[in-house]
């Protein structure tokens, strides 16, 4: 399973999840709104991915699913990633825990994300496709994507959530530098865009409308595609690099972690980070806990409702049975604009749906606190979504006895902050605010999606109370 170059250990398979859990692969998709308005219900869109990706998203019969020799090849130019043990941090918290932490931000695009980007780069160009259209929350996905179709000579556009956009202008930057074309989202651009001014008059955005606009722009064009960040199956499989890559850096200092803690927007880094513990946990009669920590302003999880719900904000994809805030909440605007998507991943929609793990929302000023820490102990400043999981796992360790046998921690830090500073800036002004979502705004939202699924006539789902 391990190839050796320069003594550098990448995997050479990705883990297949899909294979362990099948049952939560079945695909709960009631096709498109105007689909389902003609009455042809279950009809979904026309395929627009490469067959392989299709496949990799409901393979159910092969364990590991091998990365072309190409691909891994480009992932050498930056794997593995640093398996690193926070010495400082354990001592400034006086924790009963060895905490270790993995770090997905040392290359260009600065996240986990050019492990999917590569992937998909690779196989659209294979299928032949010129050009890739996306929409990007905090601008990691985008230039992540930019920086895949400059490698291997494509053509992209992206759709930048607006109020991530003004945050951070060197995002757009980093972009253009890739030979990318950058749109604020809403933008004046498609008919998604045009509508979503409407009532969207400060030009906030989200990424349900960021990509309801890539979509609609990648439709019009020849040989054109749109690319997704996170959500599908096929992206959490190419993230799954991490956590196999972190099992084999743990086992080689004969460790192995009883909580597996990353954050989660649409969730491909926490799945790519925890699934393959929890198949080698199984493999080895252990048991790991994982743990996902979400952004307070956009609690899907914690506060959302498993229904069925748009995807974006076109609804020109399938509608799917998920956690979700409703496609039109717009979580206030704070730093972590990876994690203001409303839904979460189908798959681990259903894995939560069964308690498989754990989830907690956690405010910014929280999470801001705990980046500082890990920058100060660690020298490592991590992107605001990466600062939630780096809060999670001081939670874990602090809430553990010291009369009991430590805990051995492992966190995902999937990105650097290094583009964030006016988040860190504004956190140290003491002129931040928490986040907290507007409750009156999502209870609206939520009564959205619960009109929607009474007019799908949806099957009720029934749920246990939410984990806190
Ligand atoms: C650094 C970073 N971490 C995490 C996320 C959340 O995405 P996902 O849940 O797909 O990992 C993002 C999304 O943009 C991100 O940029």
């Amino acid at each position: 399973m391990w190839q050796t170059e320069d003594q550098l250990l990448v995997p050479e398979h990705w883990c297949n999840f899909v294979f362990d859990y099948p049952q939560y692969a079945v695909r709960k998709t009631l096709g498109t709104p105007a689909a389902l308005e003609r009455g042809t219900r279950g009809v979904s869109i026309a395929p627009q991915q490469p067959l392989a990706l299709g496949k990799q998203s409901c393979n159910t019969t092969d364990p590991l699913i091998p990365i072309p020799e190409r691909l891994l090849s480009l992932y050498r130019q930056y794997r593995p990633t640093p398996l690193r043990r926070a010495r400082q941090l354990e001592q400034r918290l006086d924790a009963n825990a060895r905490i270790y932490y993995k770090f997905e931000g040392a290359n260009i695009a600065g996240s986990h994300k050019l492990n999917t980007a590569l992937a998909q780069v690779y196989y659209y160009r294979r299928a032949g496709v010129e050009h890739l259209v996306t929409g990007t929350g905090a601008g990691q996905w985008g230039t992540a994507l930019a920086y895949a179709c400059k490698l291997l000579g494509m053509e992209c556009t992206v759709f930048m959530v607006g109020s991530s956009l003004r945050q951070k202008p060197q995002r757009g930057t980093l972009m253009r530098l890739f030979g990318a074309t950058i749109h604020e989202s809403p933008s004046g651009l498609t008919e998604v865009g045009r509508q979503a001014r409407r009532w969207d008059t400060e030009g906030t955005g989200t990424l349900a409308v960021a990509t309801g606009e890539a979509l609609e722009f990648a439709h019009s064009r020849r040989r054109t595609r749109f690319a997704v960040g996170s959500g599908e199956n096929c992206v959490l499989l190419h993230q799954t690099v991490i956590g196999s890559e972190a099992l084999a850096q743990m086992t080689a200092l004969d460790e192995f972690p009883d909580w597996v803690v990353a954050c989660m927007g649409a969730g491909s880094n926490f799945a790519g980070v925890g699934l393959p513990f929890l198949r080698a946990a199984k493999e080895r009669s252990r048991s790991v806990r994982l743990l996902a920590v979400e952004s307070a302003a956009c609690p899907r999880l914690t506060r959302g409702r498993y229904a069925y719900d748009l995807n974006d904000f076109s609804g020109t994809t399938p509608i799917s049975l998920m956690y979700t805030l409703g496609s039109g909440y717009i979580p206030p605007p704070v730093y972590a604009g990876g994690l203001r998507y409303h839904g979460a991943s189908p798959f681990l929609s259903a894995m939560y749906a069964d308690r498989m793990f754990d989830a907690e929302a956690i405010d910014q000023l929280t999470v801001l606190r705990a980046g500082l820490e890990l920058a100060e102990s660690e020298g490592i400043l991590p992107a605001p979504e990466s600062a939630h999981a780096v809060a999670g796992v001081i939670r874990v360790a602090q809430r553990h006895p010291h009369d009991a046998p430590p805990l051995v921690l492992l966190v995902n830090i999937s990105g650097h902050g290094l583009l964030d500073i006016a988040a860190y800036e504004k956190f140290l002004s003491g002129r931040m605010d928490p986040g907290w979502p507007d409750d009156r705004l999502l209870s609206e939202s939520l009564q959205q999606v619960d009109q929607l699924n009474a007019r799908l006539d949806a099957p009720a789902v029934e749920l246990e109370e939410p984990v806190r």
